[in-house]
């Protein structure tokens, strides 16, 4: 059943691209989640627009394209605890209902966050509080989604880009071992999820080694993490392959799955790497910081294609060792990076575009299978 889900797939794409290029009918895409059935799960983050279903064109495309959802904010502390105590399951419950009716998956996103924290959390001074607010959040979220969502990010962003710990709320309250006390309150209360640890410019060298030495530690206690997240936040004409195909291997010797959790390529002037949330750029008036405001051109189209593509055959190549691959973001209009670092930008960085159609890209990562 999926292996003829699959070629039928293949088998059509040359007639379906003939067929959007000419633009005669409406074409019969080829879907992601059936193409990649036998390598990896295919998924994207949906907004609380989609989860509470006030986006319809991108519902069809998520029932279609996508076997597994993360929630963009909605699973976040202070979406899921808004006031101190009492918990708002609303959206998420929403999410794993919709999720179990259309046969997918849900990953929590996230349990433990310096960021996007409520209100209330923000100002608490006393490890003795932070401690509460930790264990009581923990405890009841993972608990309340146990067997309905496949796993959890437990820990998001807990390192420095030199590897060593970012100094979050978290950290200087808690201690260094807040990670691990973390993942053994998901493992008590949540038994049937999967654990994960999720960072971005994690399959950087230095800060690898930090998330590396940080897995070790919570293997070493004794308590479960069954994969890594490494977000997959790059950049157009510098997506790190080499890094990538080093933290793949790493990771794996590490006995967990390696998982693609955020996946975007950006297309517009950057200074820096990463996505740290608090960073910004200046000169935010400058229109050189928003070229392609009427269209992305087709030498850009294609440089995108070509990253996606060569990304894709990497992680082919080590689908053996890749669980999952998670696009931030179903379609270009969505996307967070219109907003970040700069507000207001036309950014391009998904498969689909502001009108829901594939783009080039996207038909270049279908044809990986096709090499
Ligand atoms: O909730 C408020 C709403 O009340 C208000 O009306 C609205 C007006 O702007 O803002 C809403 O908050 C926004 C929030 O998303 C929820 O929609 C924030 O402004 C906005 O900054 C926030 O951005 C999110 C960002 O995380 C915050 O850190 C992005 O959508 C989301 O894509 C992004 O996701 C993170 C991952 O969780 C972790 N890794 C990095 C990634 C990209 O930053």
């Amino acid at each position: 059943m999926k292996i003829t889900r699959f070629y039928l797939s293949i088998i059509a794409l040359p007639a379906i691209l003939n067929c959007t290029a000419q633009k005669k009918v409406a074409p019969l895409l080829p879907v992601l989640k059936d193409v990649f059935w036998n390598d990896f799960s295919v998924g994207t983050a949906l907004s609380a627009l989609q989860i509470e279903g006030r986006d319809h064109k991108a519902d069809s495309l998520v029932k279609k394209q996508f076997n597994v959802l993360t929630p963009e904010n909605s699973m976040k502390s202070m979406f899921l605890q808004p006031e101190w105590g009492k918990f708002d399951f609303r959206i998420g419950d929403r999410l794993t209902d919709y999720a179990a009716k259309n046969n997918m998956q849900v990953v929590g996103h996230t349990l433990i966050w310096h960021s996007q924290l409520p209100a209330y959390a923000q100002t608490i001074r006393s490890k003795d509080s932070l401690q509460a607010f930790f264990n009581n959040h923990i405890r009841t979220v993972a608990a309340h989604y146990d067997k309905k969502v496949l796993g959890w990010d437990v820990v998001n962003e807990a390192l420095n880009e030199d590897g060593t710990m970012r100094p979050s709320i978290f950290q200087r309250l808690l201690g260094d071992d807040f990670v691990t006390e973390a993942f053994r309150l998901a493992q008590e209360a949540s038994p049937n999820s999967e654990l994960y640890y999720n960072d971005y410019n994690n399959e950087q060298p230095a800060k690898r080694a930090g998330a590396i030495r940080l897995i070790k530690k919570i293997q070493g206690a004794g308590v479960r993490i069954d994969g890594v997240g490494i977000q997959g936040h790059w950049h157009i004409g510098k997506v790190p392959f080499d890094d990538i195909e080093k933290s793949i291997l790493e990771y794996s010797a590490l006995g967990i799955k390696v998982m693609f959790t955020e996946l975007d390529i950006e297309v517009l002037p950057r200074n820096f790497t990463g996505a740290e949330v608090n960073q910004r750029m200046r000169n935010t008036n400058d229109t050189a910081l928003n070229p392609y405001t009427a269209g992305l051109p087709d030498s850009v189209q294609k440089q995108l294609a070509d990253d996606y593509a060569q990304l894709f055959r990497l992680f082919l190549k080590h689908r053996d060792k890749i669980s999952r691959i998670t696009f931030w973001g179903v379609n270009d209009g969505q996307s967070w990076l219109n907003g970040w670092p700069v507000p207001g930008r036309t950014n391009y960085p998904l498969l689909f575009d502001r009108n829901y159609q594939p783009k080039p890209a996207y038909y270049a990562v279908i044809a990986t299978k096709q090499q």
